[in-house]
């Protein structure tokens, strides 16, 4: 936790402080075959594959002030009145090129600006070799636009830093099978990466620098096979298994721990294991209950951050009560309900404790109620004898005496 928070504070700031700025530019070539966008107001060369020396507008002259500038055609300061479709020739009149012009307002602070705004970005590793920076427009600018993805190295070692002022920037690669991400491939897991991701347009471009530390970014994808069954003899027990994500390449340097969320299907909250194993076995689950089980991953040093959840699996714990070794006779078979088989043992003790002190219990009860009834039978005796008057006592002691003292008929 403490390592990876200095990181993401960092990509933070740099996301807030990142530099934006913007400056007009008028590529030549948009993709769109014979078509050009310009800025009112500013110079427009249009340009003829080879160069000619002669241009026309189809109907009307040329503009005042345009001249031909090394086989392009230079309008001064574009005004709408330029709009359309333009067309050079060889010394022979036939046709080279056509190019229609458009030209667009850039009220850069405004709202509705065609000017590209700085694009959002943010980058993501789900492992240590590569990392993914996504982004996505500020600007609806309504124009055709593209992305340029590069990134610098900064690093520690005098060497880097050589290798860095010497300008050595990299291409985050674009995929086209993925639009609005590139990948920085083979990165240094303890190097840090400055990202400018460029937008253009006709019209001109915005960029966006992004501070990134593998680090702070890796977030492995969720594991993979998760796997719940109920163990035998067991009610409140469920054995959890997965596998690594298999985006993650299998090293010992750079290892994942996992994290398990589990409840009852009819309960709500979650309770949350730890492990670093690829293996778990719950021991408080609910016996009869089905149970829903997650996992998710995070790098072993506690860089980045958990991956999502994987998908869901589900078991019950078994109900059933099987026949437990009748190790205590009737004891054994009381605790085969509620408690699993290695739980017996356990549960055995406790019984043979609550036993012996019930047993225990009783005797010292038994002899406190034995004691008591002797101690009253004497007091009532003592009671009684106290009540009889003196002269039954005195003939029951000479009865006593008397018949003790006569000899046996015998
Ligand atoms: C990282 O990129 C390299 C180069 O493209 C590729 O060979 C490797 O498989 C990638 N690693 C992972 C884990 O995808
Ligand atoms: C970012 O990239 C763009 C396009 O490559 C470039 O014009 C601009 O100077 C770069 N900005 C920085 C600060 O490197
Ligand atoms: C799980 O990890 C612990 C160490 O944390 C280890 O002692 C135990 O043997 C492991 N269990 C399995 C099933 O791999
Ligand atoms: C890490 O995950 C938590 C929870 O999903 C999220 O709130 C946080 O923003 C994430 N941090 C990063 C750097 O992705």
């Amino acid at each position: 936790m403490h390592s990876s928070i200095p990181g993401l504070g960092r990509v933070m700031v740099f996301l807030a402080a990142a530099l934006a700025s913007a400056s007009f530019a008028i590529p030549e070539d948009w993709g769109e075959e014979g078509m050009q966008y310009g800025q009112l107001g500013t110079d427009v060369t249009l340009s003829c594959p080879g160069g000619s020396m002669q241009w026309d507008t189809g109907a009307t002259a040329l503009p005042e002030g345009s001249a031909i500038q090394q086989g392009s055609l230079v309008l001064p300061s574009a005004s709408l009145a330029l709009m359309g479709t333009y067309s050079c020739h060889d010394e022979d009149g036939g046709l080279l090129h056509t190019v229609a012009l458009r030209l667009g307002v850039v009220p850069a602070p405004l709202p509705g600006s065609y000017l590209p705004g700085v694009p959002f970005v943010s980058c993501r590793a789900s492992d240590y070799e590569n990392f993914s920076c996504s982004w996505t427009s500020s600007v609806e600018t309504f124009l055709p636009t593209r992305y340029i993805t590069t990134y610098r190295k900064k690093s520690l070692t005098g060497e880097e830093k050589w290798r860095n002022k010497n300008g050595h920037v990299g291409l985050c690669l674009q995929d086209s099978s993925r639009p609005g991400t590139c990948t920085v491939h083979r990165s240094e897991f303890w190097s840090s990466y400055r990202l400018n991701i460029t937008e253009v347009n006709p019209l001109g471009f915005s960029y966006r620098l992004l501070d990134v530390t593998m680090q702070a970014i890796i977030k492995p994808d969720p594991p993979e096979s998760l796997v719940v069954e109920p163990i035998p003899l067991a009610p409140r027990r469920l054995h959890v298994s997965w596998k690594y994500p298999s985006s993650w390449p299998k090293e010992p340097h750079f290892q994942l721990r996992f994290r398990l969320q589990y409840r009852p299907v009819i309960h709500h909250s979650w309770s949350v294991v730890e492990t670093v194993n690829l293996s778990e076995v719950i021991t408080d689950a609910f016996a009869g209950l089905e149970h829903v089980v997650q996992v998710s991953a995070k790098d072993f040093l506690d860089a980045g951050n958990w991956s999502e959840w994987s998908a869901e699996a589900r078991a019950t714990p078994v109900r059933a009560c099987h026949r437990v070794p009748q190790v205590l006779g009737t004891v054994a078979s009381l605790s085969c309900d509620s408690l699993s088989v290695t739980d017996h043992s356990d549960s055995l003790e406790k019984m043979a404790v609550l036993v012996s002190l019930g047993v225990f219990a009783f005797f010292i009860l038994a002899a406190v109620l034995v004691i008591s009834i002797l101690i009253w039978l004497r007091v009532r005796k003592h009671g009684k004898d106290k009540t009889k008057p003196n002269f039954l006592v005195a003939a029951t002691h000479l009865k006593l005496y008397g018949t003790s003292a006569l000899p046996s008929p015998a």
